[in-house]
C-alpha cells in the first residue's frame, strides 16, 4: 500500500474526515429551502457582482454569486439567499450542491496534487478512464479514452483524430441548430452565426436538416440523407465525419426516433464517414448513461465526447481511431479532486437505480411533464406552449416563445427563487437541467408550483380582432421519444 493510501485509511484521517463531513452536513442542512436575501446584505452583494462584471468586462446574466454551500437542489448565494438550482451550471451539478458522497471524495483527494496531466498522470486519471470505458456497452467498439479539461477541447480532439484517420478528407457534417463549443473549429460547427461574429470560417462544415416531427420519419430521413449524399457527391473524398448531438442541448432538446439515426448512420457508413456523437450535455442525463445506449445505437459510434456532470471531460474512440503519437496531448487533464469525484459519479449513476424506463431519472422527468400537462390544460391554458423532456432534459415554451418572453420569465423565476436558462432558436424554450441525482418528487412539485405562479403572474394579454384577450400559445407535449 502506498503512503498516500495508508494516509487515507489512517484513524486520524478518518476521524478528521468524519468531523469535517459532520460540520459540512450541518452547514448544508441550514441551506435546505428557498429564502430571499435581507435588505442589509443586498447592497454589498450587488456591489460584489458589479465588480465581477467590471473585472470580466461583461455583466453576469443573473445577479448570481454562490457561496458554494448547498443542499440537494438548493444553493446559497453570497447575500445569504438560497435559490433552487434547476440549471446546475448548465448541467454540471447533477447531484446538486454539497452532496455528502462527493464531498467525501473531495476530502479523499487531499493526498494528491492539485492538477494532473498527460505526462505524469495520477491514479485518479486511470480510475476514471477505466470507470467510463467499463460502461460503454457490450456492443460498443469504443476502446480508448482521453481526458481533457473542457467539452470544447474534447470535441477538438474528436475532430483531429477523425481527420487524421480519414486523411485527406477534412470536412464535417453537422446539424441544423447544433452546438459544439466555442473554439475556432467548434464555433464553425456550431450552427449559430451570432457565436462567431468577426471570426473567419474555413468552409469545413456542411449542415444537414435534423429530424422534423411534422415531416414524420420517412420524409425526415429522406431529407437528411439526400442532402448528405448530394454534398458527398459534390465533394468526393472530402468528407471525414458526421457530428451530432443525439439529443440537441442548446438547440432545444430535439431528438429523433431510433430509426432515423439508424438510417442516417447506415448511409454515413456507406459514405465512409466517421460517426461522432457529442454527448457533452447528454452524458449521464438521459435514460441510460450514454444517450446512444438509450436509443440502441452502440455499434455505430466511432467517437464520443462527454463532460459536464462528470466533472471532467473525455474523448472516447475505437481502436481504429486511436491517433498516432503527437496529435493529442496537453498540460492538464483535470484536477485530482474532479477526476476522483468523476469516478464516484459514474458509480453513483450506474448503481443508484437511475436508468431505464422505471429509473429515477425517467420518473422525475415524467413528474415535471405531468405538472406541465396539468398546467397547460388548466391554470396555464394558452400560456405554456410546447413541453419537451428526455430524462433530465426538460424544457417548455412560455407564451409565444420570443426571447423577450423567455427573459421575462427567467428573471421573474430568479426573483421567486428558481434558477433556469433557455435553449432553442426561436421559438425559444425555458431550459431545465435539474439535479435529478438528488431531487425528490416533493422538490419537483415545489419547482413546478413556482413556475406556475410566475407564468400566471407574468402572462401577457394578447388582444384578438374582436378585442377580447386570447391565449398566446398552442400546446404540444413532446415526451421521451425513441
Ligand atoms: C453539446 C455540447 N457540446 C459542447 C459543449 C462545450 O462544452 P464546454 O462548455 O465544456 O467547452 C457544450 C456546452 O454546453 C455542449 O452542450
Amino acid at each position: 500500500m502506498t503512503q498516500s493510501h495508508s494516509l487515507l485509511k489512517s484513524a486520524n484521517f478518518s476521524n478528521a474526515k468524519a468531523a469535517l463531513l459532520k460540520e459540512l452536513i450541518s452547514g448544508s442542512e441550514k441551506v435546505s429551502g428557498i429564502r430571499p436575501s435581507t435588505p442589509e446584505t443586498q447592497e454589498a452583494y450587488l456591489k460584489q457582482i458589479q465588480t465581477l462584471g467590471k473585472d470580466k468586462g461583461r455583466e453576469s446574466y443573473y445577479p448570481y454569486l454562490a457561496s458554494g454551500l448547498g443542499s440537494g437542489p438548493y444553493v446559497e448565494l453570497m447575500d445569504g439567499s438560497v435559490k433552487m438550482d434547476l440549471i446546475t451550471g448548465i448541467g454540471i451539478n447533477f447531484f446538486g450542491h454539497s452532496h455528502p458522497e462527493l464531498i467525501s471524495e473531495m476530502i479523499n483527494g487531499l493526498g494528491s496534487d492539485v492538477m494532473q496531466g498527460n505526462l505524469q498522470p495520477g491514479y485518479e486519471s486511470q480510475e476514471l478512464i477505466r470507470a467510463v470505458l467499463s460502461k460503454v456497452g457490450e456492443k460498443s467498439r469504443l476502446k480508448h479514452g482521453w481526458l481533457l479539461c473542457s467539452g470544447t477541447m474534447s470535441n477538438e480532439i474528436a475532430l483531429k483524430i477523425i481527420r487524421q484517420k480519414k486523411f485527406p478528407a477534412t470536412k464535417i457534417f453537422a446539424f441544423q441548430d447544433c452546438f459544439a463549443g466555442r473554439s475556432t473549429a467548434m464555433q464553425e460547427i456550431t450552427d449559430n452565426p451570432k457565436y462567431r461574429e468577426g471570426q473567419p470560417t474555413y468552409g469545413e462544415v456542411s449542415y444537414l436538416p435534423f429530424y422534423l416531427p411534422r415531416l414524420g420519419l420517412e420524409r425526415s430521413v429522406e431529407l437528411t440523407v439526400s442532402h448528405m449524399q448530394w454534398e458527398v457527391d459534390r465533394h468526393p473524398g472530402k468528407f471525414a465525419g458526421l457530428m451530432l448531438e443525439i439529443v440537441q442541448g442548446e438547440g432545444g432538446f430535439n431528438s429523433a426516433p431510433r430509426e432515423y439515426y439508424v438510417k442516417l448512420f447506415e448511409a454515413a457508413k456507406k459514405a465512409n464517414l466517421a460517426i461522432w456523437a457529442d454527448e457533452i450535455q447528454t452524458f449521464g442525463r438521459t435514460e441510460q448513461l450514454f444517450a446512444y445506449q438509450m436509443f440502441g445505437l452502440e455499434e455505430y459510434i466511432d467517437v464520443v465526447t462527454i463532460g459536464k456532470l462528470l466533472q471532467a471531460c473525455m474523448t472516447l474512440y475505437t481502436e481504429e481511431f486511436n491517433p498516432r503519437p503527437g496529435l493529442v496531448a496537453g498540460t492538464f487533464s483535470g484536477s485530482s479532486v474532479a477526476l476522483k469525484t468523476g469516478r464516484r459519479i459514474v458509480e453513483l449513476l450506474t448503481e443508484g437505480g437511475y436508468y431505464g424506463k422505471d429509473g429515477r431519472i425517467a420518473k422525475l422527468s415524467q413528474r415535471f411533464m405531468d405538472h406541465f400537462k396539468r398546467m397547460s390544460e388548466g391554470s396555464c391554458k394558452g400560456i405554456i406552449g410546447e413541453c419537451r423532456n428526455i430524462g433530465g432534459m426538460v424544457a417548455f415554451t412560455p407564451y409565444s416563445g420570443t426571447m423577450d418572453d423567455i427573459k421575462k420569465v427567467l428573471f421573474k423565476l430568479f426573483e421567486a427563487g428558481v434558477v433556469a436558462f433557455y435553449c432553442g432558436h426561436g421559438p425559444y424554450l425555458i431550459r431545465l437541467l435539474p439535479p435529478l441525482g438528488v431531487m425528490t418528487e416533493k422538490q419537483v412539485d415545489e419547482a413546478c408550483a413556482i413556475i406556475e405562479k410566475v407564468l400566471i403572474a407574468s402572462a401577457p394579454e394578447v388582444p384578438t380582432a374582436s378585442g377580447a384577450s386570447a391565449p398566446v400559445a398552442s400546446v404540444v407535449m413532446k415526451g421521451t421519444q425513441s
